[in-house]
């Protein structure tokens, strides 16, 4: 570098600026992408069993292309530490890379896809979006994605359930938006005489649903469609209907009309659980948020004492709520179907 050069960068102020942001912002964007792209395509699975050279890694993945744009994307990976390169072979290198590839953290590895995939594009794009009067559809998002994510806050819906869910009486389930299944998978797992029809909105969704319910051995107790709870029209039959991360799936003006009609599928006395995420939590659930509000079939993240008044106006009594994160703004909501006033008897209207 001459000293011209030097005294022009002296007399810029952007140079620090954009080494600061370059370090602090660009790079963990930049490796946020990469790990989700590694992640989705198999990368990251593929060298935790060894490492490989371009080759068997680029026909591990199905990548039949120039391979040379391949190697691009990989050594991106490299100069980022995520991965490392040596006697030809491509490795995992970072902590996080390691973590993300293993099993056991397939709903973090499908979170951070969620962020890169879709939490950034809205963010991006809102005041675009904003100018040019478009919203997000439902096909801008990935339901087998979404469905492996929400995987995340398992443990407390698990809870949720482990405190409404009768262990022993013959009890029937209807589980709305069911994602991976899971959630029914486990309702049967407490209580052995349960059965169930879990239904959800999107094709794969529900076929990614039904397979695993049979692979976990209970097709024959629960029932897979894919439907629209709106349309749904059976006998009130159910003892429990669940709701999982999925309220704000509906925009806000036609949440009680949903729920009236959940409760219509209820026997008397029958209970609806319902778990989501409120307003006021962490930076990602107020993307979240943000998320529903630019979509053109959703709404905002419920406030609890808005969800708690339409589950009333529903007709749903004894209405309880509570946070099951501590620290963070997820919360269960519990109502009971408003039994009938049983019809007097002969005798019992003539005294
Ligand atoms: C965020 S995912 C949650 C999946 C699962 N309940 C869980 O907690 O892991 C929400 C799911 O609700 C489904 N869903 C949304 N609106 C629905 C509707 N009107 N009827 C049935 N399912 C619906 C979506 O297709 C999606 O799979």
């Amino acid at each position: 570098m001459n000293l011209v050069t030097l005294i022009d960068l002296a007399g810029t102020r952007h140079l620090p600026l954009l080494l600061s942001l370059s370090r602090r912002l660009a790079t963990p964007v930049y490796r946020a992408a990469f790990l989700a792209a590694a992640s989705r395509s198999g990368v990251l699975r593929r060298l935790a069993v060894r490492p490989c050279d371009l080759d068997t890694l680029a026909s591990a993945i199905g990548v039949t292309e120039d391979r040379r744009l391949l190697r691009a994307w990989l050594d991106v990976g490299v100069r980022l530490g995520d991965l490392g390169f040596g006697d030809g072979c491509y490795r995992l290198r970072s902590r996080t890379a390691r973590a993300l590839a293993d099993p056991a953290n397939d709903a973090v590895a499908a979170a951070l896809e969620e962020v890169a995939r879709f939490h950034l594009p809205v963010l991006l794009n809102a005041p675009s979006m904003l100018r040019g009067g478009r919203r997000l559809t439902l096909g801008d998002q990935d339901g087998a994605v979404i469905a492996r994510s929400t995987r995340v806050v398992q443990p407390f819906v698990q809870e949720a359930i482990r405190d409404v869910l009768d262990r022993r009486a013959p009890l029937r389930l209807l589980e709305v938006g069911c994602g991976s299944g899971i959630h029914v998978r486990y309702a049967a797992g407490l209580n052995p005489r349960l059965t169930a029809l879990a239904i959800d909105l999107q094709e794969d969704v529900a076929a990614e649903a039904e397979a695993n319910l049979a692979a976990w051995g209970l097709a024959g107790r629960v029932r897979v469609r894919r439907a629209d709870l709106r349309d749904l029209d059976t006998e009130p039959q159910f003892d429990l209907v669940t709701m999982h991360n999925n309220i704000y799936y509906f925009p806000t003006g036609e949440r009680t009309k949903v729920l009236e009609h959940a409760r219509s599928l209820l026997a008397p006395g029958g209970r609806i659980l319902l778990t989501t995420p409120c307003p006021g939590g962490s930076a990602g659930m107020q993307v979240l948020d943000l998320w529903f509000r630019y979509a053109d079939f959703g709404g905002p993240l419920p406030r609890p004492e808005e969800l708690a008044d339409q589950l009333r106006c529903a007709g749903f009594t004894g209405i309880r709520a509570r946070r099951l994160i501590p620290g963070e703004q997820f919360r269960a909501f519990v109502g009971v179907n408003r039994t009938p006033a049983p019809v007097p008897n002969a005798e019992e209207r003539n005294s």
